[in-house]
């Protein structure tokens, strides 16, 4: 039997062994992504993995999982290939797992995983080459940039350089993002031509829960930060958004009929320049699911096409006529509210994305820049409140700030707590009268059924 005292010792000694150091490995001619995969499984538990300050060469996709206390320092880049045909043939191929729009170059799965980039504006950065996709409208198996799928993770001061097209995608859990920083600008464009246009260039995709983004910027040509099905306790605040920017948008939801949730989200304190939507809310038609308690406030809107946009009746413009709404239903929209927008509106109400006709996002009796165009489905969006909205199209005053708005589509009771008149035509503010107590759609069923208990009780004793 070996002594006490050296059982002890032993049990001292193990997190010291298993707790590592790894520096990646960087070769000047050869495919680094196999030194990465190395220094990712030597360290994958209790260990600080540091890139050094040089360009790797990430020439293939890879998977990084089951990590387990690992900080990774990114004192270098990771560049993707440039040449396009072996990006599409290794995204093609590999097998990492995919996420809601594409498939990802960098797959990160784990616990306590904290990836740290550089204060230098060159250093901590991926690199994607996407202008020349961009260049000559390449949309055929374009990866997302990178997944993080990661239980108490940081993502704090990187960089992504021209992405072909998604950015980071966020699933997990308990997620910090810092100091993220976007360009999806082309050298070669502007916001209101499709040449070199970055399409689907999202800066953050998120499908987690609990997670804050606290200091955005960047230039693109979608959403900065698209919350999407299974988000939920959202925080996203202190951002600018540059380019063409298709917003601080929730979906799209429900496509195909889908019941698809987003709850608890906040966006405060954002610049949107030159963006088409300021805050956005999608979902298609037909949909269902909900998305309920989303707050956009202190928002400034530079030359902006739509500040506020909901709809609840997405399709394809493009590929045919409205399809019939079968289920006469859609994804519910509940507990709304859009606080302090200032700014400017532009002078075209879409982008460089628009190569279809009509345009994708083309509305009815759209002429001009709108403050606030709202497409909601009868009946089915509860206590939306737009208050203190100070914007003006470009140029001209503010009594020419103008909405598109039908109050056939409101629910009952519900112009009360708009804050503002539902008709096309000049933004008219109103007051808020407080919520009529209708605006909880999103109850749990015994809640709700509890509520109908309750009112048949009231209902038989008046
Ligand atoms: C995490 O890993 C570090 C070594 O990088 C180690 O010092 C620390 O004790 C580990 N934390 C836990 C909770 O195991
Ligand atoms: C690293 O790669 C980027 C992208 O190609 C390039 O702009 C930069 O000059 C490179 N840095 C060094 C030190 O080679
Ligand atoms: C680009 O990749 C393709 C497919 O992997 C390969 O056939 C081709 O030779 C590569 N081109 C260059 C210039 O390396
Ligand atoms: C992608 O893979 C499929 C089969 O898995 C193949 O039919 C197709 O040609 C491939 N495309 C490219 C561009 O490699
Ligand atoms: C600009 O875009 C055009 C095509 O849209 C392309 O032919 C050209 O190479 C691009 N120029 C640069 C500098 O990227
Ligand atoms: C994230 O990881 C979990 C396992 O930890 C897995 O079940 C899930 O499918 C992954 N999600 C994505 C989008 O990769
Ligand atoms: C949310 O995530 C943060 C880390 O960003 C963590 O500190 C906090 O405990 C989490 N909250 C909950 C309720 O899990
Ligand atoms: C708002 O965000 C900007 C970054 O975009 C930041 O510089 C500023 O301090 C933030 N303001 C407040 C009140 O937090
Ligand atoms: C109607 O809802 C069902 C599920 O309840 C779904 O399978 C179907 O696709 C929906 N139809 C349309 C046209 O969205
Ligand atoms: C609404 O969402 C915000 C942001 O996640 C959260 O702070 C707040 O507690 C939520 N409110 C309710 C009533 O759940
Ligand atoms: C508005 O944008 C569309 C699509 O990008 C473009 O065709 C049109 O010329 C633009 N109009 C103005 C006035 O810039
Ligand atoms: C809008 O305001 C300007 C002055 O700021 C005024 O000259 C103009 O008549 C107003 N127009 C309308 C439609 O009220």
């Amino acid at each position: 039997m070996l002594p006490f005292s050296f059982l002890l010792l032993a049990a001292s000694l193990i997190p010291k062994t298993r707790s590592a150091e790894c520096t990646v490995a960087h070769s000047a001619t050869e495919d680094d992504s196999p030194s990465i995969l190395k220094a990712f499984t030597d360290c994958q538990v209790d260990s600080v993995i540091t890139f050094s300050k040089a360009n790797y060469s990430a020439s293939t996709p890879v998977s990084l999982t089951g990590l387990k206390n690992v900080t990774v320092h990114l004192n270098g880049n990771l560049l993707l290939p440039q040449n396009v045909s072996a990006v599409q043939h290794s995204i093609n191929t590999t097998l990492n797992q995919p996420s809601t729009y594409a498939t990802p170059w960098f797959y990160i799965q784990g616990e306590d995983v904290s990836i740290i980039g550089s204060d230098d504006p060159e250093w901590g950065a991926f690199h994607g080459f996407g202008e020349q996709w961009w260049n000559v409208g390449n949309r055929i198996l374009r990866p997302q940039l990178a997944t993080f799928n990661v239980t108490n993770g940081l993502l704090r001061k990187l960089k992504v350089i021209k992405p072909i097209a998604w950015g980071w995608n966020l699933p997990g859990k308990n997620l910090r993002v810092e100091d993220h920083f976007v360009d999806a600008a082309p050298h070669n464009g502007t916001r209101d031509t499709t040449v070199s246009f970055p399409f689907n260039t999202d800066g953050l995709n998120l499908s987690g829960q609990n997670i804050t983004v606290d200091g955005y910027y960047g230039h693109n040509g979608d959403d900065c930060i698209s919350v999407i099905n299974g988000a939920k306790d959202i925080v996203a605040q202190n951002g600018f958004c540059g380019f063409s920017s298709h917003g601080l948008s929730i979906g799209s939801l429900g496509k195909g009929g889908a019941v698809q949730t987003v709850q608890n989200v906040l966006f405060k304190n954002w610049t949107m320049d030159g963006a088409v939507y300021g805050a956005r809310f999608k979902s298609w038609t037909g949909g269902q699911g909900f998305a309920d308690n989303v707050t956009w406030e202190d928002i400034t809107l530079v030359g902006v096409s739509t500040g506020i946009f909901i709809t609840q009746n997405y399709y394809d413009q493009d590929k045919g006529a409205r399809p019939t709404n079968t289920n006469n239903t859609s994804t519910k929209v509940s507990n709304f509210k859009f606080k302090n927008f200032k700014g400017s509106l532009a002078t075209n109400w879409t982008d460089g994305t628009c190569i279809s006709n009509p345009c994708w996002n083309f509305v009815q009796s759209i002429d001009n820049t709108k403050a606030i165009i709202f497409d909601l489905f009868p009946g089915t969006a509860l206590n939306v409140s737009v208050e203190n909205i100070d914007v003006q199209p470009h140029d001209l005053s503010s009594n020419s700030t103008t909405v598109i708005c039908d109050s056939s589509a409101l629910a009952p009771g519900e112009q009360a707590t708009l804050g503002f008149l539902c008709k096309t035509g000049p933004l008219v503010a109103t007051e808020i009268k407080a919520s009529s107590g209708a605006g909880k759609l999103a109850q749990s069923g015994i809640e709700a059924m509890l509520g109908l208990i309750l009112a048949l009780v009231l209902g038989s004793l008046l």
